[in-house]
């Protein structure tokens, strides 16, 4: 029960990464709001699961780029669970995947704006609370590609990067207030968003992993738990590869 008597918000947690953290946190004794954009079935899928195994959950529309949006989330939370002491920013910001030479500005800016509104957003609506209590936590979940950039990826690492770079901003800033904000940063995990990638370079991924496999979401969701918890109380602006070994820094 390393989460007991916690709440958290897990920002895109109908599907994927986010489901398995919101799913883990809440067994560790989090009650846990379950943020959805588009997949309201499955979101109230994830409460009916955490509810089954004993926990307690709710679930939350919000499109994370929409400032008023997060803020009527966070509210909707804080009244619900009580004021939000963890804050997972997970959501996943589709982005297109070609060549640099092809991309669309458009669809760089998209992206780019889209990853760091989804973290600016959540974070200033939920630190004003956690600097009322002197205490909170804050995931970050980032990607192998911010340090380790691919082929296609060019947006999706340059927004990674940046979003590395605002987790140690605000690590420095929020620090001295108790509040730990660091980042995890899976390799390639099996998920909707790694749904379309042929299985052959799933394979050759990894073949090239030292662990010999790819990421499950629940992986992730293990990783995020320990920096979330309090196992992990003097560790905060770090950059956690959860990749197999496929990412060394
Ligand atoms: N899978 C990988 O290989 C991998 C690798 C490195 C990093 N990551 C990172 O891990 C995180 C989770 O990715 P995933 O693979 O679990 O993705 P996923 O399975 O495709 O799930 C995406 C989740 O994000 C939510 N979402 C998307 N846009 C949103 C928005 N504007 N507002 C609120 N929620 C939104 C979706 O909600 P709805 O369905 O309700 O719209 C869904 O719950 C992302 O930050 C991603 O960049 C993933």
């Amino acid at each position: 029960m390393l989460m007991k008597d916690r709440i958290a918000l897990i920002t895109g947690a109908s599907r994927g990464i986010g489901a398995a953290t919101a799913k883990l946190l809440a067994e560790h004794g989090a009650a846990v709001a379950v943020n959805y954009n588009n997949s309201a079935d499955a979101a109230a899928e994830v409460v009916k699961a955490i509810e089954a195994a004993g926990g307690r959950a709710i679930a939350v529309y919000a499109d994370v780029r929409d400032q008023s949006q997060v803020e009527a989330m966070v509210a909707q939370v804080t009244e619900r669970l009580g004021p939000i002491d963890t804050l997972v920013v997970n959501a996943s910001i589709q982005f297109p995947m070609v060549p640099f030479v092809e991309y669309p500005w458009d669809g760089f800016e998209a992206k780019l704006v889209g990853e760091l509104k989804a973290a600016f957003f959540s974070c200033r609506a939920v630190v004003p609370s956690m600097l009322e209590r002197g205490r909170g936590c804050i995931v970050a979940v980032s990607s192998g590609l911010s340090r380790h950039p691919g082929p296609g990826f060019c947006a999706h690492s340059t927004a990674k990067s940046a979003l590395d770079a605002f987790v140690k901003s605000l690590a420095l800033e929020l620090g001295p207030q108790g509040i730990r904000v660091n980042a995890v940063s899976p390799g390639l995990t099996i998920t909707d968003a790694t749904a379309r990638v042929p299985e052959d370079r799933k394979q050759m991924a990894a073949r090239m992993t030292p662990l010999q496999r790819n990421g499950l979401p629940e992986d992730i969701a293990g990783a995020v738990l320990a920096m979330a918890s309090d196992l992990t109380g003097f560790v905060t602006g770090a950059y956690l590869p959860v990749s197999g070994g496929s990412l060394m820094l």
